[in-house]
């Protein structure tokens, strides 16, 4: 079997967070896991992440890392997430907490021992500008940034024109989009077509395991939101969409693109800018950008992981 990629997952759980804990445990090769503050507090992220770790069995290490953005007040998610971040699963507090809250020193001397490791953030970006700050030549030694982030053709869920993790710290996300990281781009334009809802969650429900029951109150949680929220029945599952286009690229397709960050309008701060007009671009590709998902094998995946974990 060919080896699975090697992975660090930057993150801020979240429901759906959550759900790319348990693609990666079962697809990817799990470096280790940072937190960042987003959905919920940087306290409920990295314990949430602490519990993922032991409800999934990981011999992994956890680190926190950023409690804010780069400038500005957290902007949190606590009506999509709930109160502590996993919507109403309630998971044993856990035994080990985090490993250091130094994960953006952690990311530095991982990504130096080992090259070729994908880094792969579904929440704000805050850690990895950070890491970018202090060891630039970070960008020479990942194999990507395969981010959950920003969107195409002027989609957002924060406004109009925002996505949430680039939304909640839009200076990060400028630095980390002009930087030279070999970066991956999967966002809402993309994440919107991979949906799950309670469907699948009676088919977890039905595993009478402890990762299904969790699987199935996450996708009921969640499912609950977007139906209030967009009055549909299945909700986007975005984070896992970015672990598997690290394990299983072919279910995406990409194409090479130029993207900035606003960060000063008053109406598209937080925008991610996607230059489409080919050779009339104005700056060369600096993104692979996910534009179409085989979503249904991607959510077989998903639900793969969740029966296999
Ligand atoms: O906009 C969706 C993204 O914001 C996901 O990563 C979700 O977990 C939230 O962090
Ligand atoms: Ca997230």
């Amino acid at each position: 079997m060919a080896s699975r990629p090697r992975v660090i997952l930057d993150c801020d759980p979240g429901v759906d967070d959550a759900m790319a804990l348990i693609t990666a445990a079962r697809f990817a090769d799990l470096v280790g896991i940072t937190t960042v503050a987003g959905n919920v507090e940087l306290e409920h992220t990295t314990a949430n992440a602490c519990r993922m770790r032991e409800l999934l069995g990981l011999e992994v290490e956890v680190h926190s890392g950023a409690a804010g953005p780069l400038v500005g007040d957290q902007a949190f998610a606590h009506n999509v997430h709930g109160a502590t971040g996993l919507g109403d699963l309630v998971l044993p507090n856990p035994e080990k907490g985090p490993d250091s809250e130094n994960a953006v020193d952690w990311l530095i001397e991982t990504t130096r021992a080992e090259e070729g490791i994908h880094l792969v953030p579904v929440g704000p970006l805050t850690n990895v500008a950070l890491a970018l700050r202090a060891d630039p030549q970070l960008t020479d030694r990942v194999a990507s940034v395969t981010l959950m982030g920003g969107a195409a053709v002027g989609v957002g869920n924060v406004t109009s024109v925002a996505e949430f993790n680039v939304y909640a710290d839009p200076e990060a996300a400028a630095e980390v989009f002009r930087s030279r990281a070999p970066l991956a781009m999967l966002g809402l334009n993309l994440t919107h077509q991979v949906r799950m809802g309670s469907a699948h969650s009676e088919v977890c429900a039905a595993l009478g395991t402890q990762v299904g029951d969790a699987m199935a109150q996450l996708l009921e949680f969640y499912t609950v939101f977007h139906l209030a929220e967009e009055q549909v029945v299945d909700g986007p599952i975005h984070d896992p969409c970015a672990v598997l286009a690290v394990t299983h690229p072919d279910l995406f397709e990409v194409a090479e693109r130029n993207v900035r960050v606003e960060i000063d309008g008053t109406l598209t701060r937080g925008m991610t800018v996607i230059d489409e007009r080919g050779p009339r671009a104005a700056e060369p590709a600096n993104c692979r950008v996910a534009y179409r998902a085989h979503a249904e094998r991607v959510i077989e995946l998903i639900m793969q992981a969740v029966r296999e974990a």
